[in-house]
């Protein structure tokens, strides 16, 4: 399903600058700065948006702050992949009426994947009044244009038309981190899993061009960033619809040859895709971090059928073991769904013996949440909440005493790892797999890699000693 990817003629995003730079004078005009706060739900893929948001936002003069309460703009920046990630937004969405009481002129607006959805546009319409304005993903391009027009118009506004999908290199971006960033390398998905959500409010799969992307990450290179992690919802397709001659592992490869002291990491990799060449690639080189998250969703292969994942138990397995053949270090995580329609026991059950053959390091556990539109949702569902309830908890204790044995196996070793903050009087690294660890230590070690003697495991961290070796 190739389509032609489109890059946003720089004309049209200049003309997005030029609303930038009216809204500024606005807010010189009004003799004060004005404020902006960004609340972000879901994947990296909307924290790599909202950092977008908040370029354009500063752009146009604002300050952002941490909280709702008095900011001149608040966006709620949207995940749709569940029902309960609707149902706390809809409950925030709520409680702004009262902020929006005590500071009328706040202006409101929701974003990202459930503004892609006409159910929730037309009940922001219907029953959300405070809200200015809505823009689904594809118009995020278009922020400054929709502040302006709600600013100037005093008219709501509706950006939700169901488009293509493009690209829009250039925008700015203020990021949260100076030591760690995202960089989205494509945007969509073309895969429609029969439960999922994100190919119908994000779009189809496009790939942004390499010489874009590498620029880049050049610059975060020499800017000193020391993790670079490339996003898309299936990495391994990057590139097919640009026939640039470049796949997923010759980018990461072209990456990794980039000067600088920094660590590579991606997600999503689909099982399908997920290529010799990838693991060879990631084997090859240093800069690439031996992590790999690589959803499975289910231990059976007719349930995996059903779920439209083109791969089986077998193909999936023979995957892992060639990975950890060419990276013996390899921190394996990835996504697993409880419950999906019509799971019987012993499929569940498979889907404990893949958890317990794999060992993964960890694993982000779900349970089947209808999406409407999406096929799952019709499909006949017998099983009750509470056996679902039952094996989501049988499949959680399998997995964290899993995790508490590797993280065991950590102590005593040895690791070259990220300080990457502070938690109350420890401070907190990474190691080239992921895990967290905590040790105590300088401030002015946060930034650097230094080397952390493990000492102590848990189930979900490591605690270690500063070893200045
Ligand atoms: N593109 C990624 C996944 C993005 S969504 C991939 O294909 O691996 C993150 C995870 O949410 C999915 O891997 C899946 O495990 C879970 N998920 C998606 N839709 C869901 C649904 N309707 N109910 C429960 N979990 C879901
Ligand atoms: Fe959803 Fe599947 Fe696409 Fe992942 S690959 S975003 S689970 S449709
Ligand atoms: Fe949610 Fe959209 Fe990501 S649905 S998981 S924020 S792509």
């Amino acid at each position: 399903m190739n389509t032609k990817t489109t890059v946003i003629d720089p004309g049209q995003l200049e003309s997005q600058f030029g609303y930038c730079d009216k809204i500024a004078a606005f807010w010189q005009s009004q003799g004060r700065t004005p404020t902006a706060y960004v609340e972000t739900y879901g994947c990296q893929q909307n924290e790599a948006d909202s950092e977008k948001l908040r370029g354009y936002l500063a752009q146009c003069g604002y300050q952002i702050v941490q909280e709702a309460e008095g900011a001149d703009v608040v966006i709620l920046n949207t995940c749709a992949i569940r029902e309960h990630a609707e149902q706390r937004v809809f409950g925030n969405l709520g409680a702004l009426t009262h902020t929006k009481r005590r500071h009328p002129g706040q202006k409101i607006f929701l974003c990202g994947c459930m503004a892609g959805q006409t159910v929730v546009s037309d009940r922001i319409k219907a029953s959300y009044p405070h809200v200015d304005g809505v823009f689904s993903t594809h118009h995020l391009w278009q922020f400054p244009e929709i502040l302006w027009k709600v600013l100037n118009q005093k008219k709501r506004q509706f950006y939700i038309a169901d488009e293509p999908g493009s690209i829009a290199e250039g925008i700015p971006q203020v990021r949260d981190s100076r030591l760690k960033a995202w960089v989205s390398i494509m945007y969509g998905c073309n895969n429609f899993c029969t439960y999922c959500i994100v190919p119908y409010v994000r779009g189809r799969e496009r790939s942004r061009r390499p010489e874009d992307i590498l620029a880049e990450c050049r610059a975060l290179a020499e800017s000193g960033v020391k993790e670079i992690t490339l996003l898309g919802q299936n990495v391994n397709s990057y590139g097919k619809d640009l026939d640039c001659g470049v796949d997923f592992a010759d980018l990461l490869e072209q990456i990794a040859l980039i000067p600088g002291d920094f660590l590579i990491r991606f997600m999503t990799s689909h099982p399908r895709d997920a290529s010799q060449k990838l693991f060879d690639t990631m084997a090859k080189y240093d800069k690439i971090a031996k992590q790999l998250h690589l959803p499975f969703q289910s231990g059976s292969s007719r349930i995996l059928k059903a779920m439209n994942r083109h791969y089986d138990r077998e193909t999936y397995l023979e995957k892992v073991r060639y990975a950890k053949q060419v990276m013996p270090s390899l921190v394996l995580t990835s996504d697993v769904i409880v419950g999906f329609p019509g799971e019987t026991e012993e499929e569940f059950q498979e889907t404990l013996s893949l958890i317990q053959q794999v060992h993964y390091d960890s694993l982000f556990t779900f349970i089947f949440s209808p999406r409407p539109g999406t096929p799952a949702a019709k499909m006949e569902d017998p099983t009750p909440k509470e056996e679902k309830n039952r094996r989501f908890d049988q499949l959680c204790a399998v997995q964290n005493a899993i995790s508490e044995e590797i993280h065991r196996s950590y102590v005593g070793k040895t690791l070259r790892c990220l300080v990457d903050g502070k938690d109350k009087d420890f401070l907190t690294a990474r190691t080239e797999g992921g895990r967290l660890v905590r040790f105590r230590g300088e401030e002015k070690l946060i930034g650097t890699y230094q080397f952390i003697t493990i000492t102590g495991a848990t189930t979900w961290s490591l605690t270690g000693e500063w070893s200045q070796s």
